[in-house]
């Protein structure tokens, strides 16, 4: 079974600054020119399958294009041209705190996050406590997230992440901020979805930990997919880069 397919994927970011709508009305042919010499080019005709169980890495330098995967894979970016086939649930670990709000309780955000992620109320509130636990944010359970460390934040994304029962992981650099214990506590959460059978994408620059975790890498380089496969050859080859 397919999880998430790529074909042909290309993905520019489009930096809009028309001067307002009517300006961008009335001048449509010279701020559309505008518009297109005011591409970011992000992703280029990528291509690639990851199957049920898979956990896969995905490996590059900054700005290379990994974020944008996932957030086209999560629904929260979509493709310039191509196309981007996703089945099952999933449960996004992206940019710290999205889907979050900053003027609501972290138990409040628990539970707006977990209705996004496709949950029911009961479903969530029958949750609540145990994820709340696994937060480990004691009393600034009850404080809205704008008082939030950077840390702090990503257990409470990490802690309603793992508790949706998803079909399908991604996980963006969010370990990276976790204070020791969490990130142990993290990783070993990481590994009881895979004993499960979870499929997984794993983005990092802990190459360690990729090569500990994956089975399968695929390495982007200046926003082209340069190789997929064994791991251990993929993270030669971005060694080399
Ligand atoms: N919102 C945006 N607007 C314009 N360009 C963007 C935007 N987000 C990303 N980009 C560009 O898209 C390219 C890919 O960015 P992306 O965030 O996917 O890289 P990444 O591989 O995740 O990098 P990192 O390792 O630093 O997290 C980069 O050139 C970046 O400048
Ligand atoms: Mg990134």
């Amino acid at each position: 079974m397919i999880r998430v397919k790529f074909e042909n994927v290309t993905k520019y970011y489009t930096l809009l600054n028309t001067g307002g709508i009517k300006n961008f009305i009335l001048n449509f042919f010279r701020e559309y020119k505008k518009i297109k010499s005011n591409r970011f080019l992000a992703l280029e005709n990528i291509s690639f399958e990851v199957k049920d169980k898979d956990v896969v890495g995905i490996i590059g330098k900054n700005g290379a294009g990994k974020s944008t995967t996932l957030g086209l894979i999560a629904g929260v970016l979509k493709p310039t041209s191509g196309r981007v086939e996703v089945n099952g649930r999933i449960a996004p670990l992206l940019e710290l705190g999205a889907g979050f709000h900053p003027d609501l309780t972290g138990r409040e955000n628990v539970i707006l996050n977990g209705i996004l992620l496709g949950m029911t109320k009961k479903e969530i509130l029958s949750k609540l406590d145990s994820i709340i636990e696994f937060s480990e944010l004691g009393e600034f359970i009850d404080q809205p997230i704008r008082i939030y460390s950077s840390g702090m934040l990503s257990r409470l994304g990490f802690s309603v992440a793992v508790h949706t029962n998803p079909d399908i992981l991604l996980i963006d650099e969010v370990l990276s901020v976790g204070d020791f214990k969490f990130q142990e506590k993290s990783k070993n959460k990481i590994y009881e979805f895979k004993e499960k059978g979870k499929t997984i994408i794993f983005v990092s620059h802990d190459i360690g930990m990729v090569e500990e975790l994956c089975d399968k890498v695929i390495l982007i380089h200046e926003h082209k997919l340069l190789y997929q496969g064994d791991v251990k050859k993929g993270v030669e080859l971005y060694e080399q880069l």
